[in-house]
Parts: C-alpha cells; sequence; structure tokens
C-alpha cells in the first residue's frame, strides 16, 4: 500500500469508528432520560369510574385532555389535566367547581365561550367526586416543574420564570 492510500483508509476508520461510538453513547444516553409516563392517579377504580363517567357526560374532553396524546391542533387551549393533582388541592378543585364565576377563581386570557364554564348545576356530590378524582392525578417528582411550566404557560400565554 502506498502512504497516500494507507492515510486514506486511516482516516476512513476513524470516521466509521467514531459513528458506531457515537451512536452507542447516543442509545445509552436516550435510555437514561427515557424514564416512562410521569403520570399516575392514585384514585380507587370506583372513584375512577365515577368520575370518569361524569368527565364524559359533561364532555370535559372537548377543552382538556388527560390521559391521551395531546392534541396541538386542539381549538380551546385550556390546561391540561394531567398531574393537575400534584398543583392544587382537593379543595381548592371543589371551590373552583361549584364557583358560578369560575374566573373570580383563576382569570382567564380567553373568549367567554372557551372559559372554564361553571359547575355549580351539578349536585354537591358530584362535584366533590370530581374534585376528589382531580386531587388524585399526579405527577412524578422529576416531571413536576414541566408539569407547571406548560400549566402557568397555558393559562397565561407567557414564559414560565420561576
Ligand atoms: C369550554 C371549554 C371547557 C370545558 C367544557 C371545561 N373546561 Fe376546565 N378549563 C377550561 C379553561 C379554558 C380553563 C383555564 C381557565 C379559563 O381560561 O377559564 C379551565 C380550567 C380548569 C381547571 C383548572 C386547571 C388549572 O390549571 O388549575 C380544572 C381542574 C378544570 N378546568 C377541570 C374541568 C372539568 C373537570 C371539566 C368538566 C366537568 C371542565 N374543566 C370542562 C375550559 C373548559
Amino acid at each position: 500500500m502506498k502512504l497516500g492510500e494507507k492515510i486514506v483508509f486511516i482516516v476512513i476508520a476513524i470516521v466509521v469508528v467514531g459513528f458506531m461510538g457515537r451512536n452507542l453513547w447516543r442509545l445509552n444516553t436516550i435510555q437514561e432520560v427515557d424514564k416512562g409516563i410521569p403520570y399516575y392517579s392514585t384514585a380507587s377504580a370506583t372513584l375512577e369510574r365515577a368520575a370518569m363517567d361524569i368527565y364524559r357526560q359533561q364532555n370535559c374532553k372537548s377543552c382538556h385532555s388527560l390521559w391521551t396524546v395531546r392534541d396541538l391542533m386542539k381549538a380551546v387551549p385550556a390546561p391540561i389535566l394531567d398531574g393537575i393533582g400534584s398543583l392544587r388541592s382537593e379543595d381548592w378543585f371543589y371551590q373552583y367547581f361549584s364557583a358560578i364565576n369560575p374566573q373570580a377563581i383563576l382569570p382567564s386570557r380567553l373568549k367567554r365561550e372557551y372559559q372554564m364554564p361553571s359547575y355549580v348545576q351539578l349536585s354537591e356530590s358530584e362535584r366533590r367526586l370530581l374534585a376528589r378524582y382531580m386531587a388524585n392525578l399526579k405527577v412524578q417528582d422529576w416531571y413536576l416543574e414541566e408539569t407547571r411550566k406548560a400549566e402557568h404557560e397555558i393559562l397565561t400565554g407567557q414564559e414560565y420564570r420561576p
């Protein structure tokens, strides 16, 4: 082999080994980052079934997402309810669902028709049930800040600065 050929051969070898090494390293880091789905529920099966019945009847789904892949094309930029029970208390939810004007508790930046409706017309036990269920929708600690940030940005349309 001539010297020139040897050099070309060595350069190619370095590039190939480099690529392989980089891919291997990436594979490892991806596995580290992928900790799975951060949301979980602490609700009993009975509570979940009863609350989700109300959730469906009231069509909360038309504005919110819960337990699904986010629909970025959704018309209403309402907060995502996954993990919401790590941000607020059961009592807060109950007061919020019972308020005649929920925007007095949580201000809105949206047009009236897209805002959170009042659920004062539901029975007290239904509102308590919904509140208890919401309080059981948790997020793992490692995703808490992300969840807070997403909520803040959806609610205010502004960047989150802790
Ligand atoms: C018309 C759309 C719409 C419907 C229907 C709706 N919501 Fe909302 N909801 C919103 C919006 C928008 C907000 C954010 C506050 C605002 O802009 O009024 C919100 C806020 C909330 C919050 C507070 C979120 C936070 O960040 O703390 C909870 C909890 C909630 N909704 C639960 C529900 C439940 C449960 C139902 C069904 C019983 C429901 N919503 C139905 C639009 C809706």
